[in-house]
C-alpha cells in the first residue's frame, strides 16, 4: 500500500495500470475506518486489480454548524487497517482538491437532492457529488463503492454518473452492522454508552417494520412509519422517517418489494441514518 497525496502522482499511476489492462476500483471515503468501510474495500479487492481508497473530509459537503470541525481525523490508525488491503490510499490536501476560482462550478440535482437528509442538510449534496465526480476524474475508476446506509447518496452519484455518461460501475454495498444491530458510521463515534443504547432503537424499530409485513403482510407505509415513530419517541428526536421506491425515489404509500424506508434521527446532538429494504 502507497500512500499518495499529490493527484497529478496518482492519475499517473492509474493510467500507467491501465496501459496494462488493470481494473480500478475506487473506494471514497472521509476517514475514521471502522469495520464496514473495510468490508467495502474488500469487496473490491476481490473484483479488481488495483484497489484506491481516497481519505477526504470534504469541507463543501458539511453545512454551517455541522460537525466539519471536529469530524474524527485518524489518519494513521487508518493507514494501519489498509496497509495490507489496498493499493493506493489517496489523501489529498484541500488546497489541492479546490482550487479558488472554482467555487461557482457544481453539480446540480434539483429533485432528490433537495428531499430526506437534502431537505435538512441544504448544500449536502452538492458538496458531495462535486467531490465525487473530482476523484472520479483523478482516479478514472472502472468501479466505485459506496456503502447504503447512505442509500440516497449512493442513488445520486449513480444518477450523475448516468447522466453524464462516466464509464464507471457504481457498486453499491450493503449496510454493515455492529453485532448489536448499529449501522456502522464513522459518527458513532461521538456516542457514549448510553446514547448508543439509544441509538439500537433505529435498528430495532427497522426490524419492527420487517416483523409486521412478515407476520400481517401489513402494506400501508404510513401505518408501518407510526410504528417506527412509536419505537424511537421519546428517545430519539427524529428528523424523518420515509418510504420511497428505491429505483426512483418516488414516495410510496403501498409498500412493495422495491420498498426503502430510510430514517434520520438524532441522538442527543448525534446525527444518525439507517435505512430498510423490505
Ligand atoms: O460517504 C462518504 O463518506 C462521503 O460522503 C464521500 C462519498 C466520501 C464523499 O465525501
Amino acid at each position: 500500500m502507497e500512500k499518495i497525496v499529490s493527484k497529478e502522482i496518482l492519475h499517473k499511476k492509474i493510467k500507467e495500470h491501465k496501459k496494462k489492462g488493470k481494473t480500478i476500483s475506487l473506494v471514497p471515503t472521509m476517514g475514521n475506518l471502522h469495520d464496514g468501510h473495510i468490508f467495502i474495500v474488500k469487496k473490491a479487492r476481490e473484483e479488481s486489480d488495483i484497489v484506491i481508497v481516497s481519505i477526504f473530509v470534504n469541507p463543501i459537503q458539511f453545512g454551517k454548524g455541522e460537525d466539519y470541525k471536529i469530524y474524527p481525523r485518524t489518519i494513521d490508525k487508518d493507514l494501519d487497517k489498509l496497509k495490507n488491503i489496498c493499493d493506493y490510499v489517496f489523501v489529498p490536501k484541500e488546497e489541492d482538491v479546490y482550487e479558488k476560482s472554482s467555487k461557482d462550478i457544481n453539480v446540480a440535482e434539483d429533485n432528490i437532492a433537495k428531499t430526506l437528509c437534502g431537505k435538512f442538510r441544504k448544500t449536502h449534496f452538492k458538496g458531495v457529488l462535486k467531490i465525487v465526480l473530482k476523484l472520479f476524474n483523478i482516479c478514472i475508476p472502472d468501479f466505485a463503492y459506496f456503502g447504503l446506509k447512505d442509500y440516497q447518496q449512493y442513488f445520486l452519484i449513480k444518477k450523475m454518473t448516468k447522466e453524464f455518461n462516466l464509464n464507471i460501475d457504481i457498486k453499491p454495498v450493503s449496510i454493515y452492522r455492529d453485532k448489536d444491530g448499529l449501522a456502522t458510521s464513522s459518527r458513532n463515534s461521538y456516542l457514549d454508552k448510553e446514547q448508543r443504547k439509544k441509538a439500537l432503537k433505529i435498528s430495532e424499530s427497522l426490524n419492527l417494520i420487517k416483523d409486521k409485513i412478515k407476520s400481517s403482510n401489513e402494506k400501508s407505509a404510513e401505518k408501518l412509519k407510526k410504528i417506527v415513530l412509536s419505537k424511537l419517541i421519546p428517545n430519539l428526536d427524529v428528523q424523518y422517517i420515509e418510504a420511497v421506491n428505491k429505483t426512483n425515489f418516488e414516495k410510496t404509500k403501498t409498500v412493495d418489494s422495491n420498498t426503502l424506508f430510510l430514517i434520520s434521527c438524532f441522538c442527543d446532538n448525534v446525527r444518525l441514518i439507517d435505512n430498510l429494504e423490505v
